[in-house]
């Protein structure tokens, strides 16, 4: 039978619990989560036990990440579930704050990394990545792990939090983790519990336009031919609307038209109210 994760809900005693650890000489890793868990976090809490003593998960579903009209009110809370999963999984720790406790009253300090930070899901969610800076750098300053591990699923995100811990010297490891796929190709996440039957059909196009693109791109066709192209048979594969599908450096983000340096082949497409995001990986 699997020990049962402790929960914590205060800093001081999530710093009481890891400075005992750290007291032994023991690694400590932080997996940052908001919860509602599925294998792609479950994948991160395994690599966290390769790599360090103890694992921290944190759970926190962080209002200043979502803007106006997004789907803070309703994204899916299941702590006594994740806290199941977490203990069959063997994580040491579970830091679950409320609201109050990341944010008392009075918060004014906003993380923002300029430039990685803008386009792409950038565009359409203005903000959202200052909420994301701002909330992991609290996690790692609060935690203070040797490792702290992200999916590659939300990449820009991984290259805005890379940027942050290196701008900001924060002393920690960071480790992107491969994107879990169902076995059609739908990347896990925790929003495709939003899809109906019908969408949930047509979602796995995503990944499947994003290969074909990533293969004719392989092939030496032109980002600027091929972008467009793949977007538009995301529509015609039933996709509402394509928010971007655009080639990019692998590190910078920035945009290119060929791959001859480590690129990332990246969407975000909506299906009703669900906007969905993707990534594949392109090497010369
Ligand atoms: O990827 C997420 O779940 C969140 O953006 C994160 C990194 C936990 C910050 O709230």
């Amino acid at each position: 039978m699997s020990h049962e994760v402790d929960i914590v809900r205060a800093v001081a005693d999530l710093r009481n619990r890891v400075r005992y650890w750290r007291d032994q000489g023991l690694g400590v890793a932080l997996v940052p989560t908001m919860g509602a868990l599925h294998q792609g976090h479950m994948s991160l809490i395994s690599h966290a036990l390769e790599v360090a003593d103890r694992v921290v998960a944190s759970i926190f579903v962080n209002p200043i990440q979502f803007g106006p009209g997004e789907d803070f009110a309703r994204y899916p809370r299941q702590e006594a579930e994740d806290a199941a999963q977490l203990s069959k999984a063997g994580c040491h720790l579970l830091f679950a704050p409320q609201v109050a406790e990341m944010y008392p009253d009075g918060f004014s300090t906003q993380v923002r990394v300029t430039g990685l930070s803008e386009g792409l899901c950038g565009a359409a969610r203005p903000g959202h990545f200052d909420g994301v800076s701002t909330v992991v750098s609290k996690l790692l300053l609060q935690v203070q792990p040797s490792v702290a591990l992200f999916g590659e699923k939300d990449y820009q995100q991984l290259a805005v939090i890379r940027r942050m811990v290196r701008d900001l010297d924060i002393p920690v490891s960071v480790r992107g983790v491969e994107i879990v796929r169902e076995e059609d190709g739908l990347a896990l996440s925790s929003r495709n519990a939003y899809l109906t039957a019908e969408q949930r059909a047509i979602a796995p196009a995503l990944y499947r336009v994003l290969c074909a693109t990533a293969e004719a791109l392989a092939a030496g066709g032109a980002a600027s031919d091929l972008c467009p192209a793949a977007a538009q048979s995301l529509v015609a594969a039933g996709f509402d609307s394509v928010d971007y599908l655009e080639l990019r450096e692998a590190d910078t983000l920035a945009p290119v038209e060929s791959v001859v340096r480590p690129s990332r082949l990246l969407v975000a497409a909506r299906l009703g109210t669900t906007r969905l995001i993707d990534n594949v990986a392109l090497t010369p």
